[in-house]
């Protein structure tokens, strides 16, 4: 390699870690039944239409993706005209393989010969990686007990901030930035910052004063996009697939940063049909938000402390051990959670909700490490 010309940038990347895969949990500690409760996954699956639409769709998946891009976008764009009594069109909205692709665009967009971006100090790993990748400066504003410091990270802009990252809840804390907290900070954000909204998590939130930075969109701010998905409630993590809503000005911009064909039919078609059915995704918020009440009270049981969440995660802090021998132990149980190290928290762990008898089965487990960490 060192006769190679390497990008400086690339070398100063964090590589992402990724959840444990069940396969080699199962192969190391010699386990049959291994749970992953590591990447905040659908506990549920993809829906049965969704699976059904894949399905039907592979019959033309010899051929290059035609017009599935077009559908969804105009689906979407439906879709959040009846919701928000709005008008956007296809052109309001950009997908790509994941909403992760959905950021490398934005990145790449807008970091370019240095640049910086503005993050909370406990965040989702991708806004730092993808910063470095294109080699701007990032900017980590700790965080407010676990919330958002909005104040601070307006504070920290400067005349090279280029993006803000708010990932809205937040990933690992599950903490929501309000819809007064968002307008109090576009109020004052400047106008050549472009404020990004994560809401990976948008449709588990319960929170009536959950954001409305879609509104912002609405009236015209160009300087505004919000990234959705369906990794989560809709179940279609492998499947790669997200989408960037902003005005037809940004996302045409954004566009040049687009992969031909950065993702196939098949999971557009699948998408549409996810989209459609209501009653697996209110199935699956009826689950996170009961099973969320059952965790927080086997934790409280156990006198554990962790964040409230809006989302489909908890986050332990304070924790009685160390991180990494929790989370050991939990391994040869069979539970797979993940240490925060990552996400800007290493004395804290994060667990996904899973279902009943998954987390049964986690607080079960973690009630037999505390209590052999005890020497009981
Ligand atoms: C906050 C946040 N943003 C983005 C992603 C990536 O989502 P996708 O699977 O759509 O690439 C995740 C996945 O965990 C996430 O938690």
């Amino acid at each position: 390699m060192e006769h190679l010309h390497l990008n400086p940038h690339l070398l100063n990347v964090p590589l992402y870690v990724a959840g444990k895969p069940i396969e080699e949990v199962q192969e190391e500690y010699g386990l049959t039944e291994v749970i992953k409760l590591a990447s905040n996954e659908n506990p549920l699956g993809m829906s049965a239409l969704a699976r059904a639409a894949f399905e039907r769709a592979l019959n033309e998946a010899h051929r290059y993706p035609a017009v599935g891009d077009r559908n969804l976008r105009r689906k979407l764009a439906g879709l959040y005209n009846t919701r928000h009594n709005a008008t956007f069109t296809q052109d309001n909205f950009l997908t790509g393989n994941g909403i992760g692709d959905v950021l490398r665009m934005i990145t790449e967009s807008f970091i370019f010969d240095g640049g910086e971006t503005v993050i909370c100090s406990a965040t989702f790993p991708l806004y730092r990686i993808l910063t470095t990748q294109f080699g701007g400066k990032l900017v980590a504003v700790p965080h407010k007990n676990y919330y958002h410091d909005l104040p601070a990270m307006l504070d920290a802009i400067t005349s090279d901030t280029r993006l803000v990252i708010l990932c809205n809840p937040n990933n690992p804390t599950g903490t929501l930035i309000s819809r007064d907290h968002v307008n109090e900070f576009m109020a004052r954000v400047p106008p050549h910052v472009v404020v990004v909204f994560d809401e990976s998590y948008y449709e588990i939130v319960e929170d009536p004063n959950y954001s409305n930075a879609i509104e912002f969109i609405h009236q015209g701010r160009d300087q505004v996009i919000l990234l959705r998905g369906f990794s989560k409630v809709h179940g279609l993590a492998s499947l790669r697939i997200g989408y960037a809503l902003g005005t037809h000005a940004m996302i045409e911009y954004l566009h040049h940063a687009q992969l031909t064909f950065n993702t196939g039919d098949p999971v557009f078609y699948a998408a549409m049909a996810a989209l459609d059915d209501q009653a697996h995704i209110d199935a699956v918020r009826q689950l996170i938000a009961t099973e969320k009440h059952y965790l927080y009270e086997g934790l409280s049981e156990l006198d554990l402390s962790f964040i409230p969440t809006a989302a489909n995660f908890l986050l332990l802090v304070d924790l009685p051990r160390a991180t990494k021998y929790i989370y050991e132990e939990l391994l040869k149980r069979g539970v797979i959670v993940r240490v925060a190290t990552g996400f800007g928290l290493p004395d804290a762990i994060r667990v996904s909700i899973g279902t009943h008898r998954e987390n049964e089965k986690f607080l079960h487990a973690l009630k037999d490490t505390l209590r052999s960490a005890n020497g009981k």
